[in-house]
Formats: C-alpha cells, sequence, structure tokens
C-alpha cells in the first residue's frame, strides 16, 4: 500500500490488494518448482524517498526472503511526488510511474537479465509484449483486472520508451496510416496492446474470460474484448485460478493469536473471536455472529452499495443474535461505513477499520463470514483464503467467484459458501439470511460443514497446483517457433 493514510507508516508495502499477493505468491512458487525466475518491480522507496524514511515493509522482505537479492530488479524512478493513491488503479502520477518503470525493463532490466520467456502483468506492463515480440522473446501478458489507461506515443517516446523500433505491434485505438500519424494523433491503449501483442494472455479465472468474450461486461472496451477473443479462438488464451499464498493456513500463521485446523476450529475459532472483538471495541460475544470484509472497496467493482443499503437494516434484523460486520478496508467507501456506523451509533457492533495485514489475518481467524458482493471479479482471493480459515464466503455469481464457490447444499454435503445470482441488495440480503441460516444450525452438523470446507480449501486453492499451470504455458510458449 502506497500512502493512503499517513498516520500508520506501518502499513506501507510495495502492494496493492491480490495483484500483489499473487505476484508475490507466484514468484516463490515458480522458484520453488525449479524456475529460474527473476522479477522487476518498480523502487518505490527511491519514488518517495524525499517524503518518507524508509518504507519498504514486509511484502518487500518477503519477497526477498525467498529470492536472491540478485534476482529482484528495482527499476529505479526519479519521479518525486507525493503517491496518494495505490498503484493499482489509473491516474497521471500512476502512468508516470508505469512509464517510468517500462523504460528501465525495457533498456536496461531485460538486455541484462537476457530471459528466455518474459511475464508481464497488468496494464502497468502493457507495451512490454510489443518490445518482447520485436525481439523475439516469447511473451506472457496476464489480465488481472480491466483498466483503460492511454497514451500517445510522443508521451511515451518522451519518458524514454523507444517506441518507433516497435510501434506497429502496439495497440493505437484508431489504426494510424504511418508512424507520424501514430505519433501524435492516437492513443496507445496499454492493456489492449498487452493483449495484442503478447504470445499468450490469460485472465485469472475462465469464467471472467468467458464473461468478456460472451460481452457480459459493458465496461470492457469492443477493441480489448475482440484482442481476448482472437486470443481464444487463436488458441492463446486461457484462464489461470489464483490461488492464496501457502502462508495463509491457520496451522501456521503468525499473525493470529490462536492457531487452529479443521479438527479444532470450533473453540479456537471462538477464542480469536472474543480476542478480535476486544482489540476493535466491539461487545465481546462468543456467540455472536461475525461478519467481514477484507477488501479494496472500489465503488465500482466491489458492490459496496449493495451492503451500505442494508447494513444498519441487517443488523437491526439480527439484534437479538448481536449479528456484528468487520471491515479491514481502503479506498474512500471505508467512510460511508463509518458513516452509517456512526450515525445510527453501532460501533459496537460495526467497525471499519483501514487495512492492516495482521488485523486481516485476525479477522478472518475470528469471523464466521465474509462478504464479497463484487459486481465483477477477475479472480478475487479473499473468498478462497476465507474458506481455509473456515469463514464462508458470501458471493454473487460471478468471474472468480462463480469458479470458486458453490452454494452450501447440506442434503449433499456440497459447496462452501452462500451464492446470490441477483446482483442487488435484496440478492445480497437473501444470501445473508441463507449464512444466519446455517449459523442457527445445531449439534454437529455446521461444524462438520466448516470441517469438510477447510480441507478442501487447502487442497483446492493450492499454490503449487496454479504454479504448475503457468510452467505448463510456459513451456508450450517456447515450444513454438517465434515469428516476430
Ligand atoms: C485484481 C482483481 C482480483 C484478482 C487480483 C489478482 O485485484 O480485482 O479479482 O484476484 O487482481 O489477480
Amino acid at each position: 500500500y502506497l500512502p493512503d493514510d499517513m498516520g500508520n507508516m506501518s502499513n506501507y508495502s510495495a502492494k496493492a490488494g491480490g495483484l500483489a499477493d499473487v505476484s508475490a505468491a507466484l514468484i516463490s512458487a515458480l522458484f520453488d518448482l525449479g524456475g529460474d525466475v527473476h522479477v522487476a518491480l518498480p523502487d518505490y522507496r527511491s519514488i518517495i524517498n524525499g517524503y518518507l524514511p524508509d518504507f519498504f515493509s514486509r511484502e518487500m522482505d518477503r519477497i526477498k526472503a525467498r529470492l536472491e537479492d540478485k534476482r529482484i530488479h528495482l527499476a529505479e524512478d526519479r519521479i518525486f511526488y507525493y503517491l496518494t493513491h495505490v498503484y493499482s488503479g489509473y491516474s497521471d502520477i500512476n502512468l508516470k510511474v508505469a512509464l517510468a518503470f517500462q523504460r528501465e525493463v525495457m533498456n536496461n532490466i531485460i538486455p541484462r537479465v537476457n530471459p528466455d520467456i518474459i511475464h508481464c502483468n497488468d496494464w502497468m506492463t502493457g507495451l512490454v509484449p510489443a518490445m518482447a515480440r520485436q525481439m523475439g522473446i516469447p511473451c506472457l501478458f496476464t489480465v488481472h483486472n480491466i483498466h483503460t489507461v492511454t497514451a500517445t506515443l510522443a508521451e511515451i517516446e518522451d519518458r524514454g520508451i523507444d517506441a518507433a523500433s516497435f510501434w506497429n505491434h502496439l495497440y493505437f485505438r484508431n489504426p494510424p496510416g504511418n508512424y507520424e500519424n501514430a505519433r501524435n494523433q492516437n492513443a496507445v491503449d496499454f492493456l489492449t496492446s498487452g493483449v495484442f501483442a503478447a504470445h499468450y494472455v490469460n485472465t485469472v479465472s475462465p469464467t471472467f474470460l468467458k464473461e468478456i468474450i460472451d460481452q457480459r461486461h459493458s465496461f470492457v472496451e469492443p477493441c480489448l474484448r475482440q484482442e481476448l477473443a482472437n486470443k481464444f479462438h487463436a488458441g492463446c488464451a486461457d484462464g489461470v485460478l489464483n490461488a492464496p499464498d501457502p502462508e495463509f493456513n491457520p496451522a501456521i500463521d503468525e499473525m493470529i493469536t490462536h492457531n487452529y485446523g479443521p479438527k479444532n476450529h470450533r473453540e479456537k475459532k471462538r477464542l480469536n473471536k472474543r480476542y478480535l472483538q476486544e482489540l476493535l471495541g466491539l461487545e465481546p460475544d462468543e456467540t455472536a455472529p461475525l461478519f467481514f470484509w477484507p477488501s479494496r472497496l472500489d465503488p465500482v467493482q466491489k458492490g459496496c452499495q449493495l451492503l451500505a443499503d442494508i447494513a444498519f437494516a441487517v443488523i437491526q434484523r439480527y439484534w437479538k443474535e448481536n449479528l456484528q460486520m468487520v471491515f479491514v478496508a481502503s479506498g474512500e467507501y471505508q467512510r460511508h461505513f463509518r458513516d452509517i456506523a456512526n450515525f445510527h451509533g453501532i460501533k459496537r457492533r460495526m467497525s471499519v477499520n483501514q487495512f492492516s495485514e495482521s488485523l486481516s489475518h485476525e479477522a478472518f481467524a475470528g469471523s464466521d463470514f465474509l462478504f464479497m458482493p463484487s459486481r465483477f471479479e477477475p479472480c478475487g482471493l479473499p473468498q478462497m483464503t476465507g474458506c481455509i480459515y473456515g469463514t464462508l464466503p458470501i458471493v454473487y455469481d460471478t468471474g472468480g467467484l462463480h469458479d470458486t464457490v458453490k452454494h452450501l447444499d447440506l442434503d449433499n454435503n456440497r459447496g462452501n459458501g452462500f451464492v446470490f445470482n441477483v446482483h442487488d441488495a435484496n440478492g445480497l440480503a437473501w444470501a445473508i439470511d441463507q449464512a444466519m441460516a446455517f449459523y442457527r444450525l445445531d449439534g454437529d452438523a455446521k461444524e462438520v460443514q466448516i470441517r469438510r470446507i477447510m480441507t478442501e480449501g487447502v487442497l483446492e486453492f493450492n499454490h503449487t497446483t496454479c504454479a504448475e499451470k503457468y510452467i505448463g504455458l510456459y513451456e508450450r510458449m517456447l515450444q513454438r517457433p517465434m515469428f516476430p
């Protein structure tokens, strides 16, 4: 997280949301499977050094603990701005960072490392596949989310990227007639360029790819949809599900107070709940159903309004049971949930917190259910982590959520969460009612299901499986003849 909130310096690391989690986790899994992995990432420390002391915290240390220094290539920037936005989304400054980063990658890091294959992640790397194609290096481009970011060739070249040598592999909004025409008038679309030039592309879940191709999402630009569809029909696009880092395991998690596994989750999760309630000033009550939302709270993607519409009504409806909600979140939308808690005087039932890694772990361990009412979701990690921690996800049936969560079916011992099919507040309210009906079950029925879900979760949402799929893709790419 880049500084979002100057108050808490310990939260800063080189990450923003699932994209960072996944990239960090994949790197070490590939390395463990024998991959000769090198990593390029922006040197955020140098970007904001003039303003902050050393902010590189845990994520960077974690990567460093797993890979030797010589395999980590930090692209230095000479952009001295105070960054107020996380890197994942688009903003002027993020575009400048992305251009400076790609300049370093193309001019220095790739020539130095001389890789057999390049794996790029998301729009911030969208120009690299075009250069890779020009050089004849196979390149995989992973679409983690849909961002429309554009710049003209002139702007790109002004930042030190010699795009003249590979401009014909870039994706222009309007096909340019010649180089001069391309340079000044037509914007290059970063994400679509990545998809267009890469030898192979993947989304982070099979369903998200299918939804894009089937025109289920109106926010996907027609040019991007078309390029993805072309690649798919040519056998060069796939969906590869992400998996949570193996460190997300309640049996070994160092950030939670009481470790546990499928066999003793009932007692231990209660202790974790008590601890969390005390920590956050919620009413201490081991029997209270606790709902957790770990999220970037992006209002376009994450379905924030759905819960905002009904949060107070849900708390009232289950007042006797003492239903509680915990948010561990980033993004401006937090304010709306804070307002709801303050206005109704329910801070003992609803706790809204700025994201911190450790609090998020505590909340996975101490909660019963997890919200993910996203309108669209390329993959999503918390629903998988939730299953592993015995915190059952409540999700809308879309993208990666569709691929990982099935509605609980007690009669047949199947399913791992609560799935609603109409994206509105009623849909979410219905799923919360379903979760509460489950919570009220007597006897062992509930415990048996949670134990099953936790056990299956560890097996199914497996990191090595994900890395093996990527290695399979790399190998297929390396076997193909290259036509730059
Ligand atoms: C983005 C997507 C999310 C995905 C993550 C990692 O944050 O919104 O669905 O899990 O990238 O791929």
